[in-house]
């Protein structure tokens, strides 16, 4: 196995990604969101690569059936039901339901690698989970991308590629790339502070200006969901956790 890692979206472009499984990494919010709503029972997560898009998507499914969420800003755009708080993806909200999710980043990243062999969503929340669904499966390559911030490095998303970079390295000796060798040094420098790495990063102090430093601080917390999001025509859904041997 080997890991690579896309430290801004742009970069992944020439990779080819039809061995390998691609996991989309939004730290800050969008794959802590998505992860928090598939553990609350939401039946998938539909993601929208813009406000007109999310809106012409919910038009096709009847009111009780879904629910409408998404952010400029990190703020809750005007109409919608939800923000992109992780919180507010209860199972009271969205047990059930389609979530369907447009954000500024994260959600337009898992749209991007169609030809990918797999592609699931992760964050510091799921990690325990994706690394034991990635480390099962050795036969194939593993691409970690970074959703970032409007095109450029986001270093909460490079500590989480890190996390998994590092991981991988030990549980099945996968071979890593330049790259995540560089994510792996981030991570293994900050790993016993990773919170406080979150509230100090760019996004993360912006949130927290904004009234969202509790959204930082739970989106820091490692390995507490037990939930692989998986992308599946278009959708993200819950996949079943797979025993050993099992891809
Ligand atoms: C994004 O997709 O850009 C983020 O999730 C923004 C946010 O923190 O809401």
């Amino acid at each position: 196995m080997r890991v690579d890692v896309s430290l801004i979206p742009g970069e992944v472009a020439a990779k080819d990604v039809s061995n390998a499984a691609v996991v989309v990494i939004d730290v800050l919010r969008a794959s802590s969101t998505v992860t928090t709503a598939l553990a609350n029972s939401c039946e998938e997560v539909i993601p929208a690569e813009s406000i007109e898009e999310a809106i012409t998507l919910a038009s096709g499914y009847s009111r009780p059936d879904y629910v409408l969420g998404g952010e400029r800003r990190g703020l809750a755009v005007d109409g919608f039901d939800l923000g992109n708080s992780p919180g507010e993806y209860s199972e009271a909200r969205v047990a059930g339901k389609k979530v369907i999710l447009a954000t500024t980043n994260g959600t337009r990243a898992v749209k991007q690698y169609g030809g990918a062999r797999e592609i699931v969503v992760a964050c510091f929340l799921n990690a325990g989970a994706v690394l034991h669904m990635l480390a099962t499966a050795e036969d194939r390559d593993v691409l970690l991308l970074c959703a970032g911030q409007d095109g450029r490095f986001s270093i909460e998303d490079a500590l989480c590629a890190g996390l998994y970079a590092s991981e991988l390295a030990q549980l099945s000796g996968a071979a890593l790339s330049d790259s995540a060798r560089a994510a792996a040094a981030i991570y293994e420098h900050r790993r016993g502070s990773i919170e406080d790495a979150l509230t100090e990063s760019e996004h993360g102090t912006y949130l927290a200006s904004i009234g969202f430093l509790d959204d930082v601080r739970y989106c820091a917390r490692q390995s507490v969901l037990d939930v692989i999001p998986k992308v599946y025509d278009r959708r993200v859904i819950r996949r079943a956790r797979l025993g050993p041997g099992e891809s």
